[in-house]
C-alpha cells in the first residue's frame, strides 16, 4: 500500500497536525548552561571567541544563575579561572579555590538551581594538562587523588553533581570512593565518558585559559575515530559507579549518542561544546544561518539522537525560545 493511499504530508499539513505528531520535544529544564567564575568583583569579560559568554566574577555568576534559575533551565555547571595556576594544581581541590567560592554563593542565593562542577585539573595546571607531568608525560594514577580531593572539595562546597572530564582511567571509582569516606555517599556523579579529544574545544581554551602549554590531549581523550572504544569508556564507568554519563562533543558525534542511548539505562547527557556554539554564532553573524532556528535544530537532533540533556551555551536562549 503505498500512494496514493499513503500521503505523507498529511500530517504536516498545519502546526497543530505538526505538533501532534512531533517526536521529540525540547524543554528548558533539558538544558545545562556552562558558566565560567573568575577572581575579582563586577567582572564580566566577554570571551571573544564565544560571543555572549563571559568569564565571571562570583557575585556576576550569582546573577546569571538567578536568572538561569528564573528562566526554568535544568541547572549550571561552573568552570573555574584561577588567580594562580600551578604544576600541582592547587586550585582545583583547595577549599576556597574560585569554583568552591562559586558554590557556596550560588548555594547560598540561588538554592533551588541544580548546580554541578566540572572536574579537572587543566584550568589550574600552568602547563595546561589534565594531570601530574613528569618527564613530558601526563600521569594516571597521581592525578587520580588530585581529581578525588577537588570532588570532595566541591561537594563539601554544596555542588549537587560532580562531573568528571579528564579522561584518566579509574577516576570514577577514586572519586566515588572519596566521596563516599568524606561523608557525600548521596553526591551524584555525571562522567563525561566518552570524551574526544577535538578541534571543537578550541573556544573553550581561550574562556578557560587551559590551553596546553605543549602537546595535546590526545593520550587521554578518545580518537574521535573510535565508536566502540566509546560503548566500553562507558561501560568501565558505570562499573565504577557512575551515575550519570556523558558523550561529548554532540553533534560530530551523534552516532556516539544513539548506541549510548540503545546500549546503557542510564540518564544521558550531551555536551554541545564550545566549538560548535561559536561556528554557530558565526555563521548567524554573518546572516548565513537563521539564529533562532539553529539553536533548536542543533538541540533537536542531539536529543533525537537520544540524549536526554544538554550541556550547551544556549541553554538561555533556548528557554526563551521555548518559553
Ligand atoms: C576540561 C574541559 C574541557 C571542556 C570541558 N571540560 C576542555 C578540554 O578538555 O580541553 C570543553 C568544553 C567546551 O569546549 O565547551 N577538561
Amino acid at each position: 500500500m503505498a500512494f496514493p493511499i499513503q500521503r505523507m504530508r498529511r500530517l504536516r499539513a498545519s502546526e497543530a497536525l505538526r505538533s501532534l505528531v512531533r517526536e521529540t520535544r525540547l524543554v528548558p529544564t533539558q538544558f545545562i548552561l556552562p558558566l565560567f567564575a573568575c577572581p575579582g568583583e563586577g567582572v564580566r569579560r566577554e570571551i571573544s571567541s564565544m560571543p555572549g559568554n563571559c568569564q565571571l566574577s562570583i557575585d556576576e555568576l550569582v546573577k546569571e544563575c538567578a536568572e538561569a534559575a528564573k528562566l526554568g533551565i535544568g541547572g549550571v555547571i561552573l568552570f573555574g579561572i584561577p588567580a594562580v595556576k600551578d604544576e600541582l594544581a592547587s586550585g582545583a581541590y583547595a577549599d576556597d579555590g574560585i569554583v568552591q567560592q562559586a558554590v557556596r554563593a550560588v548555594k547560598r542565593e540561588v538554592p533551588k538551581l541544580l548546580l554541578m562542577t566540572d572536574v579537572c585539573n587543566c584550568e589550574y595546571t600552568s602547563h595546561g594538562h589534565c594531570g601530574l607531568v613528569v618527564d613530558g608525560e601526563v600521569k594516571n594514577d597521581p592525578s587520580l587523588e588530585w581529581l578525588a580531593k577537588g570532588a570532595v572539595s566541591h561537594a563539601r562546597a554544596g555542588a549537587d553533581v560532580v562531573a568528571p572530564s579528564d579522561m584518566m582511567d579509574g577516576r570514577v571509582a577514586a572519586i566515588r570512593a572519596a566521596l563516599d569516606a568524606s561523608g557525600f555517599p548521596d553526591t551524584p556523579i555525571l562522567s563525561y565518558a566518552a570524551k574526544f579529544a577535538s578541534v571543537f574545544y578550541g573556544p573553550f581554551r581561550e574562556a578557560a585559559e587551559s590551553t596546553p602549554q605543549f602537546g595535546d590531549r590526545r593520550s587521554y581523550q578518545m580518537d574521535p575515530a573510535n565508536g566502540r572504544e566509546a560503548m566500553r569508556e562507558i561501560e568501565l564507568d558505570l562499573e565504577e559507579g557512575a551515575d550519570m554519563i556523558m558523550v561529548k562533543p554532540a553533534m560530530p558525534y551523534l552516532d556516539v549518542i544513539r548506541q549510548a542511548r540503545d546500549r546503557f539505562e542510564v540518564p544521558l547527557g550531551a555536551y554541545q561544546v564550545s566549538g560548535e556554539f561559536s561556528m554557530l554564532v558565526a555563521a548567524i553573524q554573518k546572516g548565513w544561518l537563521d539564529r533562532d532556528r539553529a539553536i533548536l535544530e542543533s538541540l533537536t537532533s542531539i536529543r533525537r539522537a537520544g540524549a536526554d540533556f544538554i550541556l550547551t551555551y544556549f541553554a538561555k536562549d533556548a528557554a526563551r525560545l521555548l518559553a
